[in-house]
């Protein structure tokens, strides 16, 4: 059992000051490091991204004009004016990706009104938003301590970690990256959580605390209908996961069944959560204005703090506590045609040839999953067209799946008029006579596809912030889209400003690791209600 695990990727240990005590790779080919930290200015955790590896710019050369000045010779007035018709047909295409005010009002309106068809006893079998109750009432009072384990499935990797809450905020956390297998992905349910047991067994026996029983929170990020802090029934898969036999079940009890299979670990899972409340939970130990958890990385969700009396599918007595946080699961909106009035064929192509045809309309617009997707298929388009390349293709541009969303961020690191890596990204392309016109179009629809996103994303945040109503609301914010992408943030800050109503003020707060030291404090809460309720 202390053998290593196939897919194991890599440990890490930090430290309160968020320094990296012993990484180690594991040996493993396609080794991947997380890290976290306890400083919001330099956290590079990767847990839940398509992919997060940044190429810096390495030159910033004088910038380039695309439009070559009209005077000068005959040559050059044409492959100008070509050029010009080309910047123009493409800026046109483009048109269709951005939204203007009066659609994202509209989108406002309709976000409130799938979200309070959610809430509603009546209503809430039919919504596609389906705000789920979390049963987390409390949030962090700061106050919380000791070990924890956690698990976080729901990204790319799968992750174990070991988190100790001290005084004064200080936390110390050690954690390792797990891969999860394409064939266990789309396997059995049964594979699935055997693989997360045996992960979790031989991560315990590492760490020296394999004959501990220690409270565990996990944080699975997917549509999960609880029926408690401890139970929940997936509701559906989503990011690319679909195993057998889970839907409808109660995922902790998959868990504890997949743990008592090996008969070798004792596990108390004391709380079952979603990465959204998990980031909620991380931030607002240290920020109590935290009212909103965001994900913006390889899906799309938020969840946020309501009253009791519009959460009508809250079942529990009146326990005189007022708020409850509500996991929207906004990835859903739209699948009922509420977003067809700026849906594009990109978008459409997009969930055509996705797992889940139909499901997850707004998510599939907005996150890593399908970012890098949606850009390859406007420039599928126009180099058919001959807008781009003059007309020249390659395999890997024609291959689905193959520009990656962190390229979109990379392009867009590229200082106005640099096209440094804009041309490395389209040489991995395999798109080697590229023209300086050929980069600036290739950006300028990078920024159509994130733009929009942001704005998407933004609809969602700022419907949310009006309904709270509160003087100010912070969102803690986590996902590899918002950390990578360099105009996320100020996107989303601009349009936020824009949409809120007057009086009201906001701020978005980078999370630190809410999928593990967020489990781990919805743990440390629940145990300190039990303490309570036990008196
Ligand atoms: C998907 C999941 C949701 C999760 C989000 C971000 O939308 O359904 O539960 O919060 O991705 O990871």
């Amino acid at each position: 059992m202390d053998q290593e695990l196939n897919g194991a990727m890599s440990s890490v240990s930090i430290n309160s000051n968020g320094l990296a005590t012993k990484p180690h790779l594991n040996g493993h080919n396609n080794t991947n490091t997380s890290t976290s930290t306890n400083n919001n200015s330099s956290s590079n955790n990767s847990k839940d991204e398509t992919d997060n590896v940044r190429r810096k710019a390495t030159t910033t050369t004088a910038p380039t004009t695309t439009n070559a000045s009209p005077a000068s010779t005959t040559v050059i007035q044409t492959s100008s004016a070509s050029a010009a018709e080309k910047k123009k047909m493409v800026y046109e295409l483009c048109q269709q990706l951005l939204l203007t005010d009066e659609q994202i009002q509209e989108l406002c309106y309709r976000i409130l009104h799938e979200v309070r068809r959610g809430l509603a006893k009546d209503t809430h079998p039919k919504a596609n938003v389906k705000c789920f109750v979390t049963y987390v009432q409390d949030l962090p009072n700061g106050n919380e301590r000791g070990k924890f384990l956690a698990l976080d499935l729901g990204g790319t990797n799968f992750r174990v970690l070991l988190i100790h809450l001290q005084e004064n905020n200080d936390f110390q956390m050690e954690s390792r990256i797990y891969a999860i297998p394409q064939h266990i992905m789309i396997g059995s349910g049964i594979q699935l959580f055997d693989h997360i047991a045996e992960c979790l067994s031989n991560f315990m026996a590492e760490h020296n605390v394999y004959a501990e029983r220690l409270p565990l929170g996990f944080t699975f990020s997917f549509p999960l209908r609880q029926l408690g802090l401890t139970k929940g029934l997936l509701e559906t898969w989503t990011k690319g996961f679909n195993c057998a036999g889970v839907v409808n079940e109660d995922v902790v009890q998959l868990l504890k069944d997949a743990i008592a299979r090996r008969g070798d670990v004792q596990i108390d899972v004391c709380a079952i959560l979603n990465d959204t409340t998990g980031t909620l939970m991380s931030c607002a130990w240290k920020n109590h204005n935290c009212k909103i958890g965001l994900i913006v990385g390889t899906g799309s969700n938020a969840c946020y703090v309501e009253r009791v009396e519009d959460a009508e599918l809250f079942d529990v007595q009146d326990n005189h506590k007022p708020h409850v946080l509500i996991n929207t699961e906004w990835g859903a909106f739209g699948d009922n045609g509420a977003l067809d009035f700026v849906r594009t064929e990109f978008d459409r192509d997009i969930d055509m040839h996705s797992i889940n045809p139909g499901k997850q309309t707004f998510e599939k617009m907005i996150s890593g999953m399908y970012m890098g997707e949606l850009v390859r298929l406007v420039l599928v388009k126009m180099t058919k067209a001959g807008i781009l390349f003059n007309g020249q293709d390659s395999e890997v541009l024609n291959t689905r799946g193959l520009f990656f969303t962190k390229y979109v961020s990379e392009i867009e690191a590229d200082e106005p008029g640099n096209f440094t890596n804009c041309r490395l990204v389209l040489e991995e392309l395999g798109l080697n006579n590229a023209t300086d016109g050929d980069c600036a179009n290739v950006r300028y629809i990078c920024e159509c596809v994130s733009k929009r996103a942001a704005h998407l994303v933004s609809a969602g945040i700022a419907t949310l912030i009006n309904k709270m109503d509160e003087p100010h609301t912070t969102v803690g914010v986590d996902g590899s889209v918002y950390r990578f992408h360099p105009k996320f943030h100020n996107l989303m800050v601009e349009k936020i400003t824009q949409l809120i109503k007057p009086g009201i003020t906001f701020d978005l707060m980078l999370s630190e690791d809410g999928s593990g030291r967020g489990a781990a404090l919805v743990a440390a809460v629940a145990c300190r209600e039990d303490v309570v309720n036990s008196k």
